[in-house]
């Protein structure tokens, strides 16, 4: 369903034929440094540095987490059983009114943050194409409540890079709601894009926690082996799990004891690092600069890459400046 999963593979690579690159976080062999005479810590141990991402994929995608899955739920549903058939899922709205794309990837389930952050999941459909987790929308839709908004104020803007530190700190939403990813995700999980009103929070994170809790693993829409529930997954130590899914431990918790908000914590944690991780390639796999248009316009033209030394990022684009408007074509 997803064949784009860019947290499996060590190496930057492209992705669905388009000139987007991503980078991996770096699966790296643990490097034990330690002396000839102490024993190396295990992997089960110290985990693999960027597993959290990968593993975390998988919440990013989870449909389970809305507050129409707890309406299904209410009524009898299974827990491992996604198809709580929310129809605001149901087909991918676009910019042309009334020409949604049908289906959707995750039509007959619920809202999840993959639903309004889209990558290659409708790629070849008329409509479609390729995201760098933004959708395809004017406004995003939301789905049904009694309160009966319909779509957030604004579409939402691609993931990718989104994150990475600026002067001033990081920002986000268009009126800077957030300055913090994991004050955005946490608020998201709860608010109304996930369906949840106004003062139903502590009901937002008690599901979350039960669907945490309840899962066996088998609902799963990344391309990961192995069925590993998430209670195991988040040990992050249980000899079971695959060496590329064993979190670093300050990324573990425990389900099976955890209070609710301590599992909301932990999912809120790792949900965070999945994004700040989205970041593109700066270099290919031979270990050159990915070269955008504008860093070959500028060889082009002759005209200096970076700063020079000491040189400020303003100062250097006011040089930058002066030079582009000297050029006599
Ligand atoms: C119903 C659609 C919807 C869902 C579900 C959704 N988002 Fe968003 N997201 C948006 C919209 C719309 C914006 C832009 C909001 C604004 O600017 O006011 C946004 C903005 C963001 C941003 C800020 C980007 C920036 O540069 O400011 C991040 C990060 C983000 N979303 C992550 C997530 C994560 C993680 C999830 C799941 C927990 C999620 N989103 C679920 C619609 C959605």
């Amino acid at each position: 369903m997803f064949p784009f999963n860019h947290r499996h593979n060590a190496s930057p690579h492209v992705v669905g034929g388009s000139s987007l690159i991503f980078i991996s976080f770096l699966l790296l062999g643990c490097g034990t440094g330690g002396s000839s005479s102490s024993v190396p810590p295990s992997v089960a141990a110290t985990g693999t540095p960027g597993a959290e991402a990968t593993v975390d994929e998988r919440l990013f995608l989870d449909t389970r987490f809305a507050q129409a899955f707890k309406v299904f739920l209410d009524n009898g549903g299974n827990i491992n059983d996604p198809n709580a058939g929310d129809p605001v899922v149901d087909t991918v709205e676009t910019t042309v009114v009334g020409v949604p794309i049908d289906p959707s990837p995750f039509k007959g389930m619920s809202m999840n943050c993959r639903s309004c952050h889209f990558v290659d999941d409708v790629l070849t459909a008329p409509g479609g194409g390729m995201r760098t987790y933004a959708d395809f929308a004017r406004q995003s839709p939301i789905p049904a409540r009694a309160d009966g908004k319909t779509h957030t104020p604004r579409n939402s803007p691609a993931l990718v890079n989104s994150t990475v530190a600026r002067p001033g700190g990081v920002l986000f939403h268009l009126d800077t709601e957030f300055n913090s990813t994991e004050d955005l995700v946490a608020a998201t999980f709860t608010e109304r894009n996930f369906g949840w009103l106004p003062g139903e929070r502590a009901q937002a994170v008690a599901h979350l926690a039960r669907v945490v809790r309840g899962d066996d693993g088998s609902f799963n829409l990344t391309d990961q082996s192995g069925a590993f529930s998430y209670r195991i997954l988040f040990t992050g130590s249980n000899p079971a799990i695959p060496d590329e899914l064993r979190r670093p431990p300050e990324f573990r918790a425990f389900i099976g004891s955890g209070t609710d908000q301590e599992i909301f914590d932990a999912v809120v944690k790792v949900v965070a690092a999945y994004v700040n991780g989205l970041l593109f390639s700066q270099t290919d796999d031979s270990g050159a600069p990915i070269r955008s248009p504008f860093d070959i316009f500028l060889e082009i033209n002759g005209l200096p890459q970076q700063p020079d030394n000491g040189e400020t990022q303003l100062d250097y684009s006011r040089r930058l400046l002066a030079l582009v408007n000297g050029l006599a074509a």
